[in-house]
């Protein structure tokens, strides 16, 4: 049944499940969306290849130098299709008041019969995918499953890199013990017969529909990302966080790390930063030299999205869902994250980087020395002296590597554990010019939920006129919570119960300037030293200051060994300035004001007691 030829596409036309609610729902939505053909995914290496191949001849895909890229891909999405579109994003939840101010909300009545018109018809002409997924590994107690159909084969390719899919889920599905959610992708492009498909159809009406109650998702009109990737931001952050309320869990946009120390003690946390804040490069630093010739070493868990729960003893326990990673390559190279690059280095597919003569990607960052020329992410001419003079970029700002995450050299020896790994601390950190110490640590729980609560970022540096203008991204959740964020405190302050052991929160910033606005920490692999004071902490090895804010180190409290790091930048640092704690809370207070109908009261007792204290 199953061919591998380029020329021949691989079929697979049999159902792969006996399930039979599954079964009931595709013949449903077959007869709604009315594709030419349906093709059961089974994850197969020969499936991938044929696939790709399929791309490669209709012209998604350009198949990169073999000797240099080995089996890796790239893709131009069309130019309206380039990112995460959050105006066009749903939360459809029965009532207004439970998806909260800072979502997007359409009475789900209403929202039905506008996907029932827009997805009548939408597959036409094209292939139906069938794609069962894991979000995290399958048969985890933690992993959650779901079934995506799409018609767009990119979706199936990238998603084999950053999910579980195929047969191994089907199994699962099949035993019928936990909800699959279902959801549903149209590129919202049908063609006519005899009409000759684009490389990147997509449509420019656009819909990324979330039904909370019924765990479903419904995206139409994009395949990039975010928006099409239902695994992702759609499932494991938004309907996830529905079900983790629900059922006394955490998912939360957050990286996962383990620090191993020279006696072999490993300490896992997890960090939220928002988008843009180096979540990737911090999930895969290497630590400076004289840390490395010591011993120490820090081995990556996950890179974007931790689910996390009490395990038997009330310990806090993490998984990653995904199985790969979605990055930003421009700000990618050996220098900044070579972990990044090395798992970039084979079986990836890049969307929206530049293309070299040698059949090669290049991205701004990836080299000191930019290529004599190259393809834009348009498929115009780039070269540096083109740059220079219209400002054009080679790589789109948002353009992608999808690398699987088992090429990461610092891949973490338990990152697949059923279980988890557990959890010792959380970190919360924005891009911060001003007013946010490099670290310190949260005096209890609640202080730390506030912390997570009142987190801000500034906005792009192009952003004039706005110098200080922090946008508030709570737990870097503002986006992708797919409730009301007060709740969604509250559910933060409740998760306590479920603990025997309360992982202790701290605040970093890496992003601090001085009055010349010049960085005042080299960040990268020096974060170690912050890092390791995090362990130290949590393992009550190191000392600290009590300050308003929380714990702070003293210069005395780092370890700096093999870095010449004056006392006094150190303190400006750190410093805690009253004046611009003032305007900090009153943007709290700003944040509190739009959600205070289900605010919980500790956040309005941590604000107080922040006042007092400045
Ligand atoms: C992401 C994001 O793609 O946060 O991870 O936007
Ligand atoms: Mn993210």
């Amino acid at each position: 049944m199953h061919t591998t030829t380029a020329t021949t596409p691989y079929t697979s036309t049999q159902p792969l499940t006996r399930n039979k609610h599954l079964l009931k729902w595709i013949d449903k939505m077959s007869a709604l969306l009315k594709p030419e053909a349906i093709h059961w995914v089974d994850g197969s290496q020969e499936e991938y290849d044929s696939l790709c191949a399929q791309m490669v001849e209709g012209g998604t895909f350009i198949k990169l130098n073999e000797e240099k890229w080995p089996n890796c891909y790239y893709a131009k999405s069309d130019p309206t299709d380039v990112a995460r579109v959050e105006d066009r994003t749903f939360i459809c939840s029965l009532s207004k008041d439970n998806a909260g101010p800072t979502n997007n909300w359409v009475n789900p009545f209403e929202m039905r019969k506008k996907l029932k018109d827009l997805f009548d018809g939408a597959m036409r002409g094209r292939t139906m995918y069938v794609l069962a997924f894991s979000m995290g590994p399958v048969g985890s107690p933690m992993s959650q499953l779901g079934v995506q159909l799409t018609d767009s084969p990119y979706v199936v390719v990238n998603m084999r890199i950053m999910a579980r899919i195929g047969l191994p889920v089907f199994r699962k599905i099949d035993e019928n013990l936990k909800r699959v959610v279902p959801c549903v992708h149209s590129v919202g492009k049908p063609l006519e017969p005899g009409q000759q498909d684009v490389p990147w159809p997509c449509n420019k009406e656009k819909y990324i529909v979330h039904f909370p109650e019924t765990r479903e998702i419904w995206s139409y009109g994009s395949g990039y990302g975010g928006n099409a990737l239902l695994g992702k931001k759609c499932f494991a952050l938004r309907i996830a966080s529905n079900m983790a309320r629900d059922e006394g869990w955490m998912a939360e946009h957050m990286l996962i790390l383990g620090v191993e120390s020279p006696e072999g003690e490993k300490t896992y946390v997890a960090a939220a930063f928002p988008s843009a804040c180096g979540k990737t490069n911090f999930a895969m630093l290497i630590p400076p030299d004289c840390f490395k010739d010591a011993g120490w070493k820090v081995w990556t868990v996950g890179d974007d999205i931790a689910w996390m729960r009490a395990d038997a003893n009330g310990r806090l326990r993490a998984i990653n869902p995904e199985a790969g990673f979605f990055g930003v390559a421009p700000g990618t190279s050996n220098k900044t994250n070579p972990n990044a690059m090395a798992s970039l280095a084979k079986n990836t597919i890049f969307t929206n980087v530049a293309l070299t003569p040698d059949g090669g990607v290049w991205w701004e960052g990836m080299t000191d020395e930019p290529p004599a020329e190259c393809l834009d992410w348009r498929g115009m001419k780039w070269t540096p002296e083109i740059a220079k003079a219209t400002g054009a970029k080679a790589a789109h700002p948002n353009a992608r590597f999808t690398a699987p995450a088992s090429q990461c050299p610092t891949i973490d020896p338990d990152w697949e554990n059923p279980e988890g790994v557990p959890i010792s601390a959380i970190i919360f950190g924005g891009r911060r010019a001003t007013t946010m110490p490099l670290v310190y640590q949260a005096f209890n729980w609640s202080s730390g939920v506030y912390i997570g609560a009142t987190m801000g970022s500034e906005m792009t540096a192009a952003a004039a006129g706005t110098i200080g203008k922090v946008r508030r991204d709570p737990m870097a959740m503002l986006p992708f919570c797919g409730y009301h964020m007060g709740d969604y405190f509250r559910h933060w302050i409740n998760i306590q119960r479920t603990l025997t052991e309360t992982p202790r929160v701290f605040n970093v910033n890496w992003f601090r300037k001085d009055e010349d606005g010049k960085f005042l920490w080299p960040g990268f692999s020096e974060n170690m030293r912050v890092l390791k004071w995090i362990v130290d902490r949590v393992r009550g090895r190191a000392y600290a200051k009590e300050t308003p804010l929380g714990w702070q180190p003293l210069y005395e409290h780092m370890d700096w060994t093999g870095l010449d790091f004056p006392r006094e930048e150190f303190e400006s640092l750190q410093k805690v300035d009253r004046m611009s704690w003032r305007t900090e809370v009153m943007g709290h207070e700003e944040l509190f004001l739009e959600l205070h109908a289900h605010l919980p009261k500790e956040m309005v007792y941590e604000r107080e007691l922040l006042i007092c204290r400045l």
